[in-house]
């Protein structure tokens, strides 16, 4: 089939290369023409893993194509997905001035029948203003919108295309149905279909859930610290009900990434709209900002007043396997330190050429070993595998004072003892 994808950054650029690997011939737009450069030239501008061989196959095998023009992607292609970003306003409102703009852009280039395909996420009753919006601008072509959310996880993107515990269509015509069920068909998983506000609605409400859930288990591990429990015990303990199950029950510094934080956000946004009160979600929100505020806490308490000292943090990303810093704790984290007079130095194996541009007072560090030396503390807030393995012993030489702070429970607290750490993690008796 012909698609056509709008939108080339992490959902977009995964999903293209993955669809083109289905054997569909896709089409990928981005209005910024430096990134399609990069990626007709073999350069890709994000890291997720595998990505750089599965677009390079597909791109060499002619399946997948980039452009900064949607008029021919348009011409070319049967579904349409709309992946362009739906950031945060400051009022928590999701922007959606680029979804309004594509749909526009898509409307006056249609020249047959087109599923145009939400997949960025946004607001329930989106759909209405596309569809009026694309109506306004070319009432001569037939046309269906849909909404398709992803679900992809930052980190393990393909495996999550490839592999997806569900497809979410929402559709409003059998034609629109057909099509997207033949898409999706070899990926022989299960498929929702419904109307569109409730696909729409699907994917703020899975990622609000998921975002509930951690900041649930940061609030409890916030218990657990003050009599003495392990909340890695009290999360294997609840995980094993399969009511609950055991993801996203890793208690630590609290979520990023560029979706969590939007979407509750959003989420919450559009309750107040209707009149309502998502008291719940607010609280999420507060909790998981409180997380940064704890791990700081927990530096303050082992070095009392921080101007002047050296604090080394070791990871950046929001998460691990990705590149992607937006909404990282740890950024939240350094300003913290920042504005307390401490000189911070930082590494992270994948992210540390977003954070220049943002952090530029961070003494960025080539190994983690570079980080420790002459450290006052050293602060751990992304759960890198790499530093799962570090050499102890090592860092303990290194260190000013041997104080690890542990934001991801990556360390046993016992170990750490024997080795002779200040070593304080979340929810977990020292
Ligand atoms: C985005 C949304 O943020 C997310 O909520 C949704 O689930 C999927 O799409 P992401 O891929 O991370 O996620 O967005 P981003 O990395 O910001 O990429 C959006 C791309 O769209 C950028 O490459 C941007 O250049 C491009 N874009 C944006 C256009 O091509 N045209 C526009 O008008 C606006
Ligand atoms: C999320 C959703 O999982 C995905 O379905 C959606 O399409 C996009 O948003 P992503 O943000 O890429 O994916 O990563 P995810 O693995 O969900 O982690 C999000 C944040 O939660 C990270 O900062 C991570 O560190 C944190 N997290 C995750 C926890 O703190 N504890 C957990 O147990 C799991």
């Amino acid at each position: 089939m012909n698609i056509a994808i709008i939108g080339t950054g992490y959902v977009g650029l995964v999903s293209g290369a993955c669809f083109a690997e289905l054997g569909n011939k896709v089409i990928c737009v981005d209005n910024n023409e430096g990134k399609i450069k990069d990626l007709t030239n073999g350069i890709i501008p994000i890291y997720e893993p595998g990505l750089e061989q599965l677009v390079k196959r597909n791109y060499r095998q002619k399946r997948l194509f980039f452009t900064t023009s949607i008029k021919e992607a348009v011409m070319k292609s049967k579904v349409i997905f709309i992946a362009v970003g739906t950031p945060s306003k400051d009022n928590g409102d999701a922007n959606l001035r680029y979804i309004e703009e594509v749909s526009r852009s898509i409307a006056c280039h249609m020249n047959n029948y087109k599923v145009v395909v939400e997949k960025s996420t946004v607001p329930v009753e989106t759909n209405t203003w596309v569809k009026y919006i694309m109506k306004l601008n070319n009432h001569k072509v037939d046309f269906d919108v849909a909404s398709n959310p992803e679900f992809l996880k930052e980190g393990s993107a393909i495996d999550d295309f490839m592999h997806p515990d569900r497809i979410v269509l929402g559709v409003e015509s059998e034609k629109a149905k057909n099509l997207l069920v033949k898409l999706y068909e070899p990926l022989k998983a299960p498929i929702v279909v419904t109307n569109i506000q409730s696909a729409e609605i699907i994917k703020h409400a899975s990622n609000s859930f998921l975002a509930a859930k951690i900041s649930f288990i940061n609030a409890v591990a916030n218990i657990c610290e003050q009599v003495g429990a392990d909340i890695e015990k009290v999360a294997e303990g609840m995980g094993m009900d399969t009511r609950i199950g055991k993801s996203f029950l890793k208690a630590g510094v609290g979520y990023g990434g560029s979706c969590f934080p939007k979407d509750v956000k959003a989420f919450i946004r559009i309750a107040e709209k209707l009149g309502g009160e998502f008291g719940l979600l607010k609280e999420v929100e507060k909790i998981n900002e409180n997380q940064r505020k704890l791990i700081f806490n927990k530096i303050e308490k082992a070095l009392w007043i921080l101007n002047a000292k050296t604090i080394g943090v070791l990871g950046i990303a929001f998460k691990p396997n990705t590149d992607d810093i937006r909404s990282a704790s740890a950024i939240d984290l350094i300003k913290m330190l920042q504005d307390e007079g401490a000189h911070v130095k930082a590494y992270d194996p994948k992210a540390m050429d977003h954070a220049r541009s943002i952090l530029p007072n961070v003494e960025f560090c080539k190994n983690p070993y570079h980080v420790a030396k002459g450290a006052d503390a050293l602060v751990i807030v992304t759960e890198w595998d790499e530093f799962k393995k570090l050499n102890l012993s090592k860092i303990k030489k290194l260190l000013k004072h041997k104080i690890i702070i542990d934001g991801r429970n990556i360390f046993d607290p016992k170990k750490m003892k024997q080795m002779g750490f200040r070593y304080s993690s979340v929810g977990r008796p020292v």
